[in-house]
C-alpha cells in the first residue's frame, strides 16, 4: 500500500445492537509500522495544537471522540479535513504542516505514528519548513 497525498481512510467498521467496532491492521489499512500512539485529549476551547512539519514522520489521526479540524498546508496549499467519526483516519505523509484545531467540548485525537518520538523530526519554523520544501521539490 503506497499513499502520496493526504487524504481520509475509511476504516472498517462492524455496527450491531451491542455497539460498534473499528479497527486498524499496520500495513492493510495505512501504509506504515505503527512505532508509536499518543493521544490528545482535554483541549480548552479555541486552542490549536500541532502548528509544525516532520521530515521523516507518517500519521495517522484519528477522532475517537467528539470533533476537530486538522489544516495541512504543503507549502502552497491549504486544505482542511474535518474528522468526526471514529472510523475515519486522516492519513497525512511527511513533509505537511498540519495544525489542528476546533477541538469539540471531550473530544479525543489518537494519533498513530511511523516513528518514535524524534525531536531532530520535528519542523517548528514555517520559514524553515518553506526552504525544507523547496530544497526538496522534485
Ligand atoms: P507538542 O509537539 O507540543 O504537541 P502538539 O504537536 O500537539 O503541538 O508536544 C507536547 C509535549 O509532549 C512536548 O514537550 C513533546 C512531548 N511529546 C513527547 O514526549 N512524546 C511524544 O510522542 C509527543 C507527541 C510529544
Amino acid at each position: 500500500m503506497h499513499l502520496s497525498a493526504p487524504q481520509i481512510i475509511e476504516l472498517p467498521k462492524f455496527l450491531d445492537s451491542r455497539g460498534n467496532l473499528s479497527f486498524i491492521e499496520e500495513t492493510k489499512h495505512i501504509p506504515f509500522k505503527i512505532e508509536r500512539v499518543y493521544w490528545i485529549y482535554d483541549v480548552p476551547g479555541g486552542e490549536t495544537r500541532g502548528g509544525h512539519a516532520f521530515k521523516i514522520q507518517q500519521e495517522l489521526i484519528i477522532a475517537l471522540s467528539g470533533s476537530f479540524d486538522v489544516i495541512i498546508n504543503d507549502g502552497e496549499n491549504k486544505s482542511t479535513f474535518s474528522l468526526n467519526r471514529s472510523y475515519y483516519g486522516l492519513f497525512i505523509p511527511c513533509g505537511l504542516w498540519r495544525q489542528m484545531q476546533n477541538f469539540s467540548t471531550n473530544s479525543l485525537a489518537l494519533v498513530l505514528s511511523s516513528t518514535n518520538y524524534t525531536p531532530e523530526d520535528y519542523i517548528y519554523d514555517y520559514q524553515e519548513f518553506i526552504s525544507f520544501k523547496q530544497k526538496h521539490k522534485r
